[in-house]
């Protein structure tokens, strides 16, 4: 499929990398982009081949800079909540997608980037990324899920203190609080992120996605129900050929042969 504001390639089998490719605008994302994002994500999920997805921006100025802040100036509210919940649907069609997402992140992450970022599973940081909600400077809050995604990432009042205060961090900011997992520096980001993605590829596809989803589906529910759920994600996989291969790999001393069934 032909993106005007993406690339969606597929450096190697069952790792995709899908790059906001807009550098003159700082990859910010207009209406067409978030479009494309949507489609893109669809095209990953519908790939049964599909292993991992890396998220990433182009040049090495900005992750993604935000919504479209000259789009945006014109909006009515009517068309401002479409918007937003169009920037939403592709938050959480990301999240949903049975593969792990893992957002590899250089230069500015703001607004609409960060929420982009926190979208993904987790965030590998270049050593000069800068992450921040500075959408109270332009007189709104946040609109694609930055309020709610960065409190559960960093806690409450982290989370309030950098939306109000419109403040940006560095990466070791976003390090220390949790934000992202690893900082690297910014010519190993793209080769980091590929190795963790074949990290990935090689685990038992169907266990991935258990883990994902009961890790996510769990965050939303009590203790109790939470584990109910890791119960039955666990038995599921006793139902499937990765089970059988990866202890009977293991017993045998080599490595797996998944395949994600
Ligand atoms: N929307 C549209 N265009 C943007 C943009 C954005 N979010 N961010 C940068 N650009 C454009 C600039 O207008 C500029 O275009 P021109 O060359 O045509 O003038 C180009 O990208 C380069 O940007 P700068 O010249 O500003 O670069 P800089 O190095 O001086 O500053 C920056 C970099 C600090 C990231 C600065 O561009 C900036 O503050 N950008 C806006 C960040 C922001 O406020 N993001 C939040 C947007 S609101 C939002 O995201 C709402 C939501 O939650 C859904």
């Amino acid at each position: 499929m032909a993106y005007q504001n993406l690339l969606l390639e597929q450096p190697e089998p069952g790792i995709y990398l899908l790059t906001v490719n807009r550098p003159q605008a700082l990859n910010a994302l207009n209406a067409a982009t978030l479009a494309e994002l949507a489609q893109a994500v669809a095209q990953v999920a519908t790939d049964a081949a599909a292993r991992v997805l890396l998220v990433t921006g182009a040049g090495d100025k900005a992750f993604v800079a935000g919504a479209d802040i000259s789009e945006m100036q014109q909006l009515t509210a009517d068309q401002a909540g479409v918007f937003s919940q169009q920037g939403m649907q592709v938050m959480h069609a990301l999240e949903a997608l049975p593969v792990p997402v893992i957002a590899l992140v250089q230069g500015y992450a703001l607004g609409g980037g960060c929420e982009l970022a926190m979208a993904c599973d987790w965030i590998i940081a270049a050593e000069r990324a800068v992450f921040g909600q500075p959408e109270v400077n332009l007189g709104i809050p946040p609109g694609f899920g930055g309020t709610q995604r960065l409190a559960r990432l960093v806690g409450r009042a982290r989370a309030l203190e950098l939306v109000i205060t419109a403040r940006q961090i560095k990466a070791e900011e976003a390090l220390a609080i949790g934000l992202v997992t690893q900082v690297v520096p910014a010519a190993e980001l793209r080769e980091r992120g590929m190795a963790v993605a074949r990290t990935i590829a090689a685990k038992g596809p169907v266990a991935v996605r258990l883990a994902k989803q009961a890790v996510q589906c769990g965050q939303d529910l009590d203790l109790a129900k939470a584990c109910a759920y890791e119960t039955a994600a666990f038995a599921l996989a006793f139902a499937t050929a990765d089970q059988r291969e990866g202890m009977r790999a293991f017993l045998e001393k080599r490595a797996a042969k998944f395949s994600g069934r």
